[in-house]
C-alpha cells in the first residue's frame, strides 16, 4: 500500500466517533459472509481492513475465532477497547500479518477500495487454506429515496478518493472461483446531529477544503428529513459477494 495515502489512512485520528457512529454489520450478513449456509462451523476468520471492528464483533458473538488486521494501530487499539480477547495484527492487504493457509475464511467490510487489487488477492490466496473463502462488502446509502440522492449532491462521491470501485461487483482473478452475490437491506437509525457525525468520517468530506459547509449542509438535511420524534432513519442496501479458493498459484 501507499504509506502515504492521506485517505486510507484518515480513519485512525478519529477511530472513537467512527466506533459509535458507522453502521454495524448484521448477523444475517456475517453469517452469509462467512459461508454459514455451507458449513455452519465456527471458523478461523481474518477479518482484513478490520478498522474499530463492526464486522469483527458480529463475527465474534457468532462463535467465530477472528484475527482482525489493519494498517491503522490506532482503529486497532479502539477494536481492543471493545473486543480485549481478539487477536489484532497490524498491517496492509497488500502485505497481510498471516501465515500461509492460517484461515478458512478472509472477510473485508467497506475496505476493500482501498487495497491494490492484485497484491491483495495473492496475499489472500496465500493466507487462505485450499477451498478457503474471500467475502467482500460494502454498505451503500440506498439513493432511490429521495433525500439520500440530495445527500450525495452535498458530500460528493467517495469514488473521487478511492482506489477502486465500491458497491461493484467484486471481480478477483485465479485462483479464485467465480463471485456469488447477495445484497441486504439494512436500515441505519440516528440523528440529524448522528448524520453530520457519520459524514464527518466519510474520508472525502473529513478531508475536503469546504468540510464545515458540507456538515452544515448534512445537518440541514438531516433536520429535514428526520421523523417527528427526532429520528432519522437511512435505509442502506448491503452488497456482499464472495469467491472460494479453488486452486493454488
Ligand atoms: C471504512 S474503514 C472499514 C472498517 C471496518 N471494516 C468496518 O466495516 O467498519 C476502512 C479500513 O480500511 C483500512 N485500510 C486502508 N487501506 C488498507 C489496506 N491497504 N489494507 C488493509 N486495510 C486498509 C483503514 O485503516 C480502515 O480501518
Amino acid at each position: 500500500m501507499d504509506v502515504n495515502d492521506k485517505y486510507a489512512l484518515s480513519f485512525g485520528a478519529f477511530a472513537g466517533t467512527y466506533a459509535a457512529l458507522r453502521p454495524d454489520w448484521p448477523e444475517g450478513t456475517a453469517a452469509w459472509l462467512a459461508g454459514a449456509d455451507f458449513d455452519a462451523r465456527p471458523k478461523h476468520i481474518l477479518d482484513l481492513g478490520a478498522g474499530t471492528g463492526k464486522l469483527t464483533r458480529t463475527l465474534f458473538e457468532l462463535g467465530h475465532s477472528v484475527v482482525a488486521a489493519d494498517p491503522s494501530a490506532d482503529m486497532l487499539d479502539e477494536l481492543r477497547r471493545q473486543l480485549p480477547t481478539v487477536e489484532t495484527r497490524v498491517g496492509p492487504a497488500e502485505q497481510i500479518p498471516g501465515t500461509d493457509h492460517e484461515f478458512d475464511v478472509i472477510t473485508v467490510a467497506q475496505a476493500w477500495h482501498w487495497f491494490d487489487p492484485e497484491a491483495a488477492t495473492a496475499e489472500c490466496a496465500r493466507v487462505l487454506k485450499s477451498n478457503g473463502l474471500l467475502s467482500v462488502a460494502w454498505h451503500r446509502r440506498d439513493e432511490k429515496v429521495p433525500w439520500l440522492r440530495e445527500l450525495a449532491e452535498v458530500v460528493g462521491r467517495m469514488e473521487s478518493v478511492s482506489k477502486g470501485p465500491r458497491a461493484e461487483r467484486l471481480t478477483v482473478s485465479r485462483p479464485f472461483g467465480p463471485v456469488e452475490e447477495s445484497v441486504f437491506d439494512y436500515n441505519l437509525i440516528t440523528t440529524p446531529e448522528g448524520l453530520r457525525g457519520l459524514a464527518d468520517t466519510w474520508s472525502y468530506v473529513r478531508l475536503a477544503e469546504d468540510r464545515e459547509a458540507k456538515l452544515d449542509a448534512v445537518i440541514a438535511l438531516g433536520r429535514r428529513a428526520a421523523q417527528p420524534d427526532g429520528r432519522l432513519v437511512i435505509p442502506h442496501q448491503t452488497f456482499c459477494y464472495r469467491t472460494l479458493l479453488t486452486d493454488r498459484i
